[in-house]
């Protein structure tokens, strides 16, 4: 994805079902809507449609084989997937749903998705009982799981004589998804986004240190997605296991001091704060040098407390920046919310409930998105979806501010 290019590229993957002829509608609208289109087809989708037609309505080669000699010297695959804003499989069979579902790429087409950083929708076409079949709907939950964006089959008469689900969507239909995915892959453009992640480690001494079970998995596909809808992403985040998201700038941390030091060297530029980390309240009130002694075990810690770093950007805040914090609760999740929503002079609160098996560690949460005029209650959803969720939310705000 070339975020300076004008226009935007659809890559159209088409999979063998009858439904491929509709693609060839698909297609054209798409360019009507002013995309540059191009398309890559299994083996078995050539046997509905040739390449030929996708290549006349297109202007654009056709992608089949991996083995094909290319005149671009690039690798096809990696340089379709790079191109791709949005990548549409219409229509997408049950077979190719399952090996996306398990990761496997053994022709152009689904190597292209597994490459491609861009969202992907999925329009399945097929026979109605195999769309029905429980190991469909689970590879289908899986996609889901993973951001996968689906278009419900139609009911209707099927190509195999069977009436029921299984058609594909109506192209229209698919080609508005496509076009609300490539604006939401701009929504983020020249936003800088400041966000904290992780727990803090408050050291007792070189060894020992106070900390949480934090995992940063909110944070970083946070900073993740935000960067992939163009925005500037500066990522502060206590001790975790996880690798640096592509093209953000990433601040390791240890200590509740040493992220609000980096949280507030970086508050100056940013247009969004999200405050995901399990920051800790209380350090130790003193350090030991050296490794405290079995024998030297004090009686009791005591503790001084942390500041509290959402709260002092809140206060520092002049309006300028969006704010938003997390907000980790056992009961009367909303009510507690909104008071950290004012308390902190937040524009928004993520919520979750944290009195059953979900939140840290985990890789679903459920969380309720609390303002100060609405509270939108979310099912379970893989922590990626969330951060999308999330980011919709955030830049409906950020355009919200610019207009005023
Ligand atoms: N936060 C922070 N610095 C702290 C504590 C919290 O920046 N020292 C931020 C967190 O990143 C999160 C929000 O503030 O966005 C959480 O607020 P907090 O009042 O700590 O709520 P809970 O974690 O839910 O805890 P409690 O209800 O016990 O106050």
């Amino acid at each position: 994805m070339n975020p300076k290019r004008e226009q935007q590229t659809i890559v159209v993957g088409v999979t063998g079902g009858i439904g491929a002829y509709k693609a060839c509608e698909l297609v054209r609208d798409l360019m009507r809507r002013g995309f540059r289109v191009k398309v890559v087809m299994t083996e078995a989708a050539t046997r509905f449609v040739t390449p030929l037609t996708f290549r006349t309505l297109t202007g654009e080669p056709v992608a089949v084989s991996l083995w094909a000699d290319e005149p671009d010297s690039r690798v096809h695959h990696i340089s379709l997937a790079e191109e791709a804003d949005v990548v549409v499989l219409a229509p997408c069979t049950a077979n190719v749903i399952a090996k996306l579902a398990h990761g496997r790429a053994d022709d152009m087409l689904t190597t292209t998705v597994l490459a491609a950083e861009a969202p992907v929708i999925v329009a399945p076409a097929m026979n109605t009982h195999m769309w029905r079949k429980d190991i469909t709907q689970a590879n289908v939950s899986a996609l889901r799981a993973r951001g996968f964006v689906f278009i419900e089959p139609g009911k209707g008469a099927l190509a195999c004589g069977d009436v029921g689900e299984g058609r594909l969507a109506d192209p229209a239909t698919i080609a508005d998804a496509a076009e609300a995915e490539a604006r939401r892959a701009r929504d983020l453009a020249g936003v800088h986004v400041l966000v904290t992640a992780g727990p803090t480690h408050e050291p007792l001494d070189p060894v020992r240190f106070i900390g949480n079970r934090s995992s940063g998995k909110t944070g970083f596909a946070i900073a993740e997605e935000a960067a992939r809808r163009g925005a500037r992403v500066s990522l502060v985040t206590g001790p975790v296991s996880l690798p640096d998201p592509f093209g953000v700038e990433v601040v390791r941390v240890t200590t509740a001091l040493q992220m609000r030091a980096a949280a507030f060297a970086r508050f100056e530029a940013a247009d969004v704060v999200i405050a995901s980390a399990a920051v800790a309240d209380f350090r130790p009130a003193t350090f030991a040098s050296g490794k405290i002694k079995k024998s030297d075990a004090p009686d009791a810690v005591v503790l001084a407390r942390n500041p509290d770093i959402l709260a002092e950007l809140g206060e520092a805040n002049d309006g300028r920046a969006i704010l938003v914090g997390f907000a980790a609760e056992t009961s009367d999740v909303v009510a507690y919310a909104r008071e950290k929503l004012a308390a902190k002079r937040l524009d928004l609160v993520v919520a979750n409930d944290v009195s059953g098996e979900l939140g840290f560690e985990t890789e679903e949460n459920r969380v309720v998105f609390v303002s100060a005029d609405s509270a939108e209650e979310r099912p379970v959803l893989d922590k990626r979806v969330i951060a999308r969720e999330l980011l919709d939310r955030v830049a409906a705000l950020v355009s919200a501010r610019k207009a005023r």
